[in-house]
């Protein structure tokens, strides 16, 4: 096999006459994920979708009361899984939900990862939609995987239903990723829909990817049967509502055989003690995301007229964010903003909206300042 170049960056080449070792064909292909840049503390982040005021009181607590007895030993999980249950079940999840059908994962980029390796082979298809959340693509990259990516349709982005339903029953792909609403676009799928194209595939996993649901109120969970659609599997995460992106934490809920699979994929101890505690403290305080995800709700209506009156173009679907057009290229709006200590996340080469960028949505006030920030840019 042909030796790569030896590798250039950052110091690390290698002695004259001496190869870094190949990886995987699929990894050798693979473009690294760009993930969060660093120096982001201390700004108003509005590029990643995250909580922007923090976690609940009683989650600081927790870390603050963390014992050296508990960072030494492995993590345990027990009743974190029935804690979940609990949670969902009183926010509106089909009763009759059980532990053994929620897998914990260290953030859903791990689920998606260990979802690619337990269920995708190379050669196999992933249907998903375009522009859609970008790590879905590196991982059916690195499993040798071919992409089907339906672009939504129209200047509102509307769902390709149609052309999603008929690559379903004509190539029967391995897996479905549906990101619900979409991040970018905000696109809505209702619950229903969702639960009739899983069933009219049952040989496809779906995937609906809500991480962003509490800001619609559209869960497929509320009508999932996962003993009638065994092949659909729901991501939920405590990132971007209840804040704890950066505590790594994630769930997938499914039928418990699915959820078995995904989770032999991964290590027995990839999440931590410091996200399983945090996460119980999380998932008892609801009201603290309620209120948030309220905020956030009203923080959008304000936005949108506020762009509206200012002419802005703009498309704001479901989810914390919403995408604008500037008239000045975006990477000159980036860079005003980013001196007004203000981060937003440019679309540059992402089909359909190349050209604009997205912002995330915090809090009013938060709002306020990225308005009188950006709109004199417009001028
Ligand atoms: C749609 C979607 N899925 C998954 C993720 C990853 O979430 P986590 O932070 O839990 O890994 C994100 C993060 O931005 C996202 O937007």
């Amino acid at each position: 096999m042909a030796m790569p170049e030896p590798a250039a960056t950052g110091g690390t080449s290698a002695e004259p006459g001496k190869c870094v070792p190949p990886a995987r064909p699929e990894v050798e292909r693979l473009k690294a994920y760009s993930a969060p840049l660093e120096g982001r503390r201390g700004m108003l982040r509005l590029d990643f979708n995250e909580n922007t005021i923090g976690p609940s009181p009683l989650v600081a607590q927790v870390l603050r009361n963390f014992s050296t007895e508990e960072i030494a030993v492995y993590p345990e999980y027990d009743g974190l899984r029935e804690a979940l249950v609990q949670n969902l079940l009183e926010t509106g999840c089909r009763p009759g939900l059980l532990p053994e059908q929620v897998g914990l994962f260290n953030g859903i980029d791990a689920a998606i990862h260990a979802v690619f390796q337990a269920y995708g082979s190379a050669g196999e298809t992933l249907l998903t939609t375009s522009p859609t959340f970008g790590y879905y693509t590196p991982c059916a990259g690195m499993q040798g995987m071919t992409i089907e990516a339906i672009p939504y349709q129209g200047e509102t982005f509307d769902f390709p239903l149609a052309a999603i339903q008929e690559a379903l029953a004509a190539r029967a792909p391995r897996l479905l990723l549906i990101c619900n609403p979409n991040n970018p676009t905000g696109t809505r799928l209702p619950a229903d829909q969702l639960i009739a194209l899983a069933a009219s595939a049952p040989g496809s996993l779906v995937v609906v990817d809500e991480l962003y649901e509490a800001f619609t109120g559209d869960s497929v969970l509320p009508c999932a049967d996962f003993t009638a659609t065994p092949n659909l599997l729901v991501f939920r995460s405590l990132a971007k509502t209840a804040g704890l992106a950066g505590l790594r934490i994630g769930f997938a809920i499914g039928h418990a055989d699915v959820v078995d699979r995904v989770s032999r994929v991964t290590g027995p101890y990839d999440v931590n003690s410091v996200a399983v505690a945090a996460a119980f403290a999380a998932l008892a305080d609801q009201p603290y995301v309620d209120a948030y995800v309220a905020e956030v709700l009203r923080a959008r209506d304000w936005t949108l007229e506020a762009l509206r009156q200012a002419g802005v173009r703009h498309h704001c679907a479901g989810g914390n964010y919403l995408l604008i057009w500037p008239q000045r290229p975006v990477a000159e709006v980036d860079g005003a903003l980013r001196r007004e200590g203000i981060l937003i996340r440019p679309m540059a080469g992402k089909p359909l909206i190349d050209g604009c960028f997205r912002v995330s949505i915090g809090t009013t006030s938060q709002m306020q300042r990225f308005m009188a920030a950006f709109l004199p840019l417009e001028r």
